[in-house]
């Protein structure tokens, strides 16, 4: 009875969850409906989410909506795509790949992608980085990094160090332990406080990347260092650039300070290069503006060319020796998808082509290009135009209606996407002048028509 009573309720369920629409099929249309029903996107509303654009293919810095339509990218895909989508070199080392091994577990198991990936790793990032571990997306690799420093000063038998201390206005991911080193403020993040681990904030750097260093700022700085270096672990900070917190550049003086109360206090660095590395800031690695080496490096994004997700924590002969010799004796952390072999031989591809580029010199044209954003200095709402490397930040006084403006950025032909009082871009380095120019008058064109409220 009761069993007839469960098997008759299932049944209703499978019913009323029965999906209405067209078989799979290449030719049928993306099915906005459903999107808007079922799917969550990332940042909005699953009930009344802004609306999402179906996109059908991708090449070079052009992105194709089903309509026909083609947008000059402005963002390279959250920062990733470097060199443009669907490149024939990436595409080809994926093909290749998912031939012969597309996945295999990496406990116990070694294959060529990984290891040539971490002797490219290790080749090209600052020489005391020379262990590394291979997790799958940004916020694990900080996951990752938080673990490895904790685990580290356990093992050293200094049970205090057990917090971090990192500057507001951060942004390291949406998992738990890199939420809890976002900005507790101005985050999304800061609804989560209470189930969060609690972390020492300092003030955000405030010298910017082109003026003159003020000592003064290192005065409060080096008062919560010393005040606090018994129970901090690690110092976790996004080099030369801040991100999602707030697009700030910040003085080398400031990142190479950092590096020198770190070690006067005992305090491991972590810097998070996941948005800045292989070339965004015009230096492959931002902490080179500082010449300074981090005990721990998060990298991801570009890592693949944006191709697939990986990421990878690198740390020192030091920090990974220290962890070794602790009780546990291992690092805890090995995600299914560790070493994906489909995305190493990618990311071993996309690091050869940047190589083989003239990156420096498309990321300084791009600079350059950018320039144009200047023009956006005459409208009262604009309070700040800053350019570094192939990044350009337009930010506003007002907090600016997605919906709204990314309407019209499509009406214009580009694809740009806001947060907070910021437009920027981040375009692929294949980016050519002429696009350059459409972006900027395209958000110029958005400020003056007002189409961001
Ligand atoms: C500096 C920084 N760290 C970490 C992350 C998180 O990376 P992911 O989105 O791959 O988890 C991001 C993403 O924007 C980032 O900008």
């Amino acid at each position: 009875m009761v069993f007839r009573l469960v098997y008759r309720c299932t049944l209703r369920c499978q019913r009323s969850k029965k999906i209405k629409g067209l078989p799979l099929s290449k030719n049928n249309p993306i099915d906005l409906n459903f999107d808007r029903k079922h799917i969550w996107h990332p940042y909005t509303s699953m009930v009344s989410p802004i609306p999402v654009y179906p996109v059908v293919s991708a090449q070079g810095n052009r992105i194709k909506l089903e309509s026909g339509q083609e947008l000059i990218d402005g963002m390279a895909s959250w920062w990733s795509t470097i060199h443009g989508y669907s490149h024939p070199n990436l595409v080809k080392a994926i093909q290749e790949q998912a031939a012969t091994l597309s996945h295999v577990m990496f406990g116990g198991i070694t294959h060529k992608p990984a290891v040539e990936l971490c002797k490219k790793l290790v080749q090209i990032t600052a020489p005391s980085l020379t262990k590394v571990f291979l997790a799958d997306s940004g916020s694990v690799s900080v996951e990752v990094a938080i673990k490895m420093s904790l685990q580290y000063w356990l093992s050293q038998g200094v049970k205090t160090k057990t917090r971090l201390m990192t500057p507001m206005k951060g942004y390291h991911g949406d998992t738990f332990a890199a939420m809890s080193v976002c900005d507790p403020i101005n985050s999304m993040h800061a609804l989560y406080k209470g189930f969060l681990p609690e972390h020492r904030f300092v003030p955000a750097p405030k010298s910017n990347f082109y003026d003159e260093f003020d000592p003064r700022e290192l005065d409060e700085l080096e008062a919560q260092f010393s005040n606090h270096h018994q129970e901090i672990a690690a110092f976790i900070i996004e080099p030369i650039v801040q991100n999602a917190g707030g697009m700030n550049f910040y003085h080398p003086q400031y990142l190479s300070a950092v590096r020198k109360l770190c070690n006067k206090y005992d305090v491991l660095l972590i810097l998070d290069e996941i948005a800045t590395g292989f070339g965004r800031t015009g230096k492959l690695f931002a902490y080179e503006h500082a010449h300074i080496e981090p005990d721990i490096l998060c990298i991801g994004k570009a890592l693949t060319g944006g191709m697939l997700t990986l990421s990878a924590t690198l740390t020192t002969e030091k920090v990974a020796k220290g962890i070794s010799e602790g009780e546990a004796g291992v690092i805890m952390h090995g995600p299914t998808f560790m070493g994906n072999p489909l995305a190493c031989q990618v990311a071993c591809t996309s690091i050869d082509l940047l190589e083989r580029s003239q990156w420096q010199v498309q990321v300084k044209n791009i600079h350059r290009w950018l320039e144009r954003l200047r023009q956006c200095e005459e409208f009262s709402e604009v309070t700040s135009v800053r350019i570094l490397g192939a990044i350009g930040v337009v930010e506003l006084s007002t907090v600016i209606d997605v919906a709204k403006i990314q309407a019209f950025f499509v009406e214009k032909g580009v694809w740009i996407r806001p947060f907070g009082k910021l437009i920027y871009l981040m375009p692929p380095y294949i980016s050519d002048e002429a696009s350059i120019a459409l972006l900027c008058s395209a958000i110029y064109d958005a400020i003056k028509s007002k189409a961001y409220q």
